[in-house]
């Protein structure tokens, strides 16, 4: 069994107030505005936490509809797809991890949830790929190092096509690729 669990933000269980990943706006953003996304349907969340602590949060990403204007997708990307201005999308908006959790590639369970629930998503509803904003350089790296493609006009910005992740063969159990 694992020793961690993924699970949605619930605002009277988790410690939010705990939670500090190393950038602050990503810390403020669980505190402060999380839950009310999440009530006005703006992001869903989704938290990892280990087994034996229920209310501790390990690293929490974020879940969204959006869409992606066509032309900013490279030509081998969208040369089969229809030639609609926009192509529905996830968008993954935020992800991190405690800093007392860096570097035991717990992010990499993160993402893995994130990007298999966003292909479970895409069985329900049409969304040809997930996106990310990164913070800054660092993070953006971390993305490519699974696959992600930088957009040549925001190079922080970056997208996954779902074909692509439908290839990587997550495994849930393990949360790893
Ligand atoms: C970015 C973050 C999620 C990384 O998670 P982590 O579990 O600490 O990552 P690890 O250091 O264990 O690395 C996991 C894998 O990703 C790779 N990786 C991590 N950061 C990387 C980087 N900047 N460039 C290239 N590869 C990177 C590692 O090499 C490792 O791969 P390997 O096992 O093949 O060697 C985490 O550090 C974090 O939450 N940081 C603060 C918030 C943040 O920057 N979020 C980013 C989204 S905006």
């Amino acid at each position: 069994m694992s020793a961690y669990v993924n699970e949605p933000l619930d605002p009277d269980k988790h410690d939010r107030a705990a939670f500090s990943c190393g950038n602050e706006a990503l810390d403020r953003y669980l505190k402060e505005r999380a839950n009310q996304e999440i009530s006005k349907d703006i992001a869903k969340i989704y938290v990892l936490r280990r087994q034996e602590s229920p209310t501790t949060i390990v690293g929490y990403y974020s879940l969204s509809a959006y869409s992606v204007e066509t032309m900013r997708l490279p030509e081998q990307v969208v040369k089969k797809l229809p030639r609609y201005n926009q192509l529905p999308a996830i968008l993954l908006g935020r992800l991190a991890l405690h800093v007392s959790y860096h570097g035991q590639k717990l992010g990499e369970i993160l993402l893995a949830d994130a990007l298999s629930r966003s292909l479970r998503i895409s069985g329900e509803i049409g969304a040809m790929a997930v996106l990310v904003d990164a913070k800054d350089e660092r993070a953006a790296r971390f993305y490519e190092h699974y696959g992600f493609c930088r957009f040549h006009d925001a190079p922080h910005s970056l997208f996954l096509t779902m074909a692509e992740i439908r290839k990587l063969g997550i495994n849930k159990g393990s949360g790893s690729f």
